[in-house]
């Protein structure tokens, strides 16, 4: 049987028993359950059937589902059957048949579906537990005995074996494992299932959901008494393949005959291969189900895996980029069951490319650091982690390369470091706890869940259906609401809840939302707003009008960024509100102008066109088969609402959020900033309608004043900036020549300039400065520069004349005074000043005669030296 083989049979054995196929959900887990980072179990996506969170669609369900365990990443090609990423068949029952009924679908296919021989099928049961409080699973062991197996193949296992549950707390109950007994050239006469030996091979587990675990140890039945069940996909192949490992089964080969085919002559290193196939695969299903390689979260667990393969083709001696290579194998030997690998194959490609080329570098400065660090003759624990941590290094290439050198890695300092990050960066259930809260407040409310009429109206006579207060918080259920609650990145509506004959009663604070339900929470409420009055609900108006025109704003940014970029661009995260909106996405590099430009006028084009915006209600199938985007790791139901931009030619997406009702609604569109928010996700801010006009006009605005401030026109405003900063580069650059802060004057050819008159060194002259102090300042460091002088300095500054004279104390004594000096040489522009004999300065209003002054002063010099 080969794997599409033993999933096509199971499948549909189940299915003929009455079960609803399921397609396998992604790998990203629901945006509501934060409790794990990927998809576990094939149970995982229906934890809220179980729970009776909500209603399934239908008592008797199957999948293969699609799962990823992180913490194998470090046992995988150490062992024969370890994977990260498998393929996990299953068949649940909500509430429907339970122990007996399981067995009997477990026997049976395995008979009559896998073909096994009864005689060699064994089986575990619980056998009980102190601390649970639970005795043997009588009940499993008659069902079991009811078929016909015989009581010595029934073999009771405690605690640690079989008994199953999603996380610390939860749904969880007791199971019964199938054995596969290989026969005893795999082990011996008294090897037993659940022991650690090779001869029984566990290849179905059948989980007894019947408790919710809260807190540990503590367990309450569930509602309903159900079963989950799951068989390992590539377990069951290497069974069916008669073959030693899952690494030798149809879903493999190929991926291990790459390997070696790219392997380095001399090379050889199963552990290697093995990685290396099960790592690409892994890679190439995360991405697919919108996962980017990143620092933090599924991202980092993605970057993992794809720098483990990389470094294990380069000690193989791969030549080249390989993990596209991988990727196409991948795509051959699954795309067939899994058409989201053909669909998403561009962005595959794309991110293994880059991380292949950016982790390439790393590498090399990796080992040039490593290298360093083993002649120092130790690893400790914190290097490692820094190799690993900062450089992207990992660890085990560091242990391996450090162990043919015989150099000691501190492992334990190293995992002890990793703990920290891991819990630093831990899913914690909180989320989770807090979804719970949040839905218990609504159903205490009422357990009628409210009818939300926002889509076609904002305005609603209805009643109240529960009011609750808690934690100082007032909370209201209405039999219908007009208000949308926050999901899908849209902000709650602000509104009123007014009195029958509208008299005002409480200002809407926040709507929370739990699935399609909602509470309303309410501030400034007076008295007596109680259960079953008649209220009037209003949504505001304005502020829900531009939050329609930014949602579907984002729809259309969405779609254009694809079409300029590529279609690996996939939403990451969003916020619509009424003020703006912000859309986060995957993309490697920072956006040129030219690709905003081109976005935000495609947006543009579109809101021209005028085309209708249509939420249609279809099938999930229907909507995939239309091309819909679906945020990855959002959950929906079979029914979906998908919202339609014109005919569908560039924007179908999955979506419950409001929209305008055609896009010239949104006005005008304006980016109006563009970052990254984290490792390969871009994001960009922008704002639609009244906002962006308001915006473009506070621009508009700023321009006329910058003009005001510049004495010119807003047209040449760039063009005036440009020569002020020419101006001022000029000016900074002779102020460096010149040596200081004076601007343009050239000190040193001033000093030059100074002759000699009887004995003494003597300068008059003009220099071209800004102010009366720069003046002086001149002055001071042309002194410094001659030495004992007589200096006459004149200027024009802002249309008028300043004058410094500056007399050096020996002169002084024969007779000259820089106030005197000044004093001749302002009369001549038609001013005056004064000063000590030693320094002084003047002011005039003749610029025209500031040479003639000078020429004044110079001949004053003159007459007293002589
Ligand atoms: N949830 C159980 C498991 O993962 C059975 O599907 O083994």
């Amino acid at each position: 049987m080969t794997s599409d083989e033993i999933r096509e049979s199971y499948l549909s054995f189940f299915e003929r028993q009455g079960h609803k196929r399921l397609q396998s959900a992604s790998l990203v887990p629901a945006s509501y359950d934060p409790s794990v980072l990927l998809t576990t179990a094939g149970m995982h996506p229906l934890k809220p059937y179980f729970q009776g969170l909500e209603t399934p669609p239908a008592a008797r369900l199957t999948s293969c589902q699609k799962c990823f365990r992180t913490p194998d990443i470090d046992v995988v090609g150490t062992t024969t059957r370890h994977l990260t990423f498998f393929e996990m068949l299953g068949n649940f029952s909500m509430g429907d048949y339970f122990k007996q009924g399981a067995a009997e679908f477990a026997w049976d296919m395995s008979l009559n579906g896998f073909g096994f021989d009864p005689e060699k099928i064994w089986v575990t049961v619980f056998e009980g537990d102190e601390e649970l409080g639970l005795g043997l699973d009588e009940e499993a062991v008659e069902a079991w005995l009811a078929i016909g197996v015989p009581r010595e193949r029934i073999v009771p296992c405690p605690r640690s074996e079989n008994f199953w549950q999603a996380g610390e707390t939860g749904p969880c109950g007791p199971c019964s494992e199938l054995y596969y007994d290989r026969g005893l050239e795999w082990g011996t006469e008294d090897d037993l299932p659940g022991g650690e030996n090779e001869r029984f091979l566990e290849y179905w587990n059948l989980v007894f959901m019947q408790y919710n675990q809260d807190p540990v140890n503590t367990l309450t039945p569930l509602p309903k008494k159900n079963i989950d069940t799951g068989l390992g996909l590539n377990r069951m192949a290497l069974i069916q393949q008669g073959v030693d490992s899952v690494f030798d089964t149809d879903q493999f080969v190929p991926l291990m005959q790459l390997g070696q085919s790219l392997t380095a002559s001399g090379k050889h290193d199963d552990r290697a291969l093995r990685i290396l196939a099960d790592h690409t695969r892994g890679m190439t299903f995360l991405i697919a189900d919108g996962v980017v390689p990143s620092n933090e979260d599924r991202g980092y667990v993605l970057r993992r895996l794809m720098r483990r393969a990389i470094a294990q083709g380069h000690r193989l001696g791969f030549e080249g980029e390989f993990l596209t290579k991988y990727v196409d194998v991948v795509q051959e030997t699954m795309g067939a069951a899994y058409p989201e690998l053909g669909r998403e194959r561009d962005t595959i490609l794309r991110w293994a490319q880059a991380e292949e080329q950016g982790f390439g570098r790393t590498l090399e400065t990796g080992l040039i650091m490593l290298e360093d660090l083993l002649g120092r003759g130790e690893v400790s624990g914190e290097d490692a982690f820094k190799l690993h941590d900062t450089f992207g290094f990992p660890i085990d290439l560091t242990t391996e390369i450090a162990g043919e050198r015989e150099v000691p890695v501190d492992i334990a300092g190293y995992d002890a470091l990793m703990e920290e990050q891991r819990l630093r960066s831990s899913a914690g259930a909180g989320g989770q706890e807090r979804v719970g809260a949040r839905q218990e407040v609504i159903r205490q409310l009422s357990e009628e869940p409210t009818d939300f009429t926002g889509y076609e109206h904002l305005e609603e006579r209805t009643t109240v259906a529960g009011v609750l207060e808690q934690g100082g918080r007032t909370f209201v259920k209405l039999a219908a609401s007009p208000f949308y609650a926050q999901g899908g990145g849209q902000v709650s509506d602000e509104g009123v809840i007014l009195s029958a004959d509208g008299e005002p009663r409480a200002t809407v604070s926040e709507v929370l939302r739990a699935g399609e339900d909602q509470a309303i929470a309410l501030e400034g409420v007076g008295d007596g707003l109680k259960a079953g009055d008649t209220v009037l609900a209003r949504v505001d108006r304005p502020a829900r009008t531009a939050t329609q025109a930014n949602h579907t704003a984002t729809h259309l940014l969405h779609a254009a960024l694809r079409q300029t970029l590529g279609t690996h661009v996939r939403q990451a995260g969003s916020y619509v509100g009424p003020d703006k909106l912000r859309f986060d996405f995957t993309h490697g590099t920072r956006l040129s102008p030219e690709e905003l430009r081109e976005v935000e006028d495609q947006v543009n084009a579109w809101v021209l066109q005028n085309d209708p915006v249509r939420p249609i209600t279809t099938t999930l199938d229907e909507a995939r088969e239309l091309g819909a985007m679906a945020l990855f790791g959002e959950k929906y139901g079979d029914v979906v609402r998908m919202v339609q931009i014109g005919g569908g030619e560039y924007s179908r997406e999955l979506c419950g959020g409001t929209h305008v009702r055609a896009t010239a609604e949104i006005g005008v569109f304006k980016i109006v900033s563009e970052g990254s928010s984290a490792s390969n996700v871009r994001r960009i801010e922008a704002v639609t309608g009244p906002e962006a006009v308001t915006l473009l006009r506070s621009h508009d605005a700023l321009i006329r004043e910058a003009a005001g401030e510049l004495r010119t026109s807003p047209e040449q405003v760039p063009a005036k900036v440009a020569d002020l900063q020419r101006a001022l580069k000029d000016a900074q650059k002779a102020a460096q020549s010149g040596g200081g802060a004076n601007g343009a004057v050239d000190v040193a050819a001033l000093a030059n300039a100074a002759e000699v008159v009887e004995g003494v060194k003597v300068l008059t002259s003009r220099v071209e400065v800004g102010d009366a102090r720069a003046l002086l300042d001149a002055t001071d460091r042309v002194k410094n520069a001659i030495g004992d002088a007589a200096i006459v300095l004149g200027a024009v500054t802002d249309g008028k004349v300043a004058l410094v004279a500056s007399v050096a104390q020996p002169l002084v004594e024969r007779g000259l005074k820089a106030g005197d000096l000044v004093k001749v040489a302002a009369e001549v522009v038609g001013g005056g000043g004064g000063g000590r004999p030693t320094l002084a300065q003047a002011g005039g209003r003749d610029p025209e005669k500031l040479d003639d002054a000078l020429a004044a002063a110079a001949e004053r010099i003159r007459s007293v030296l002589a």
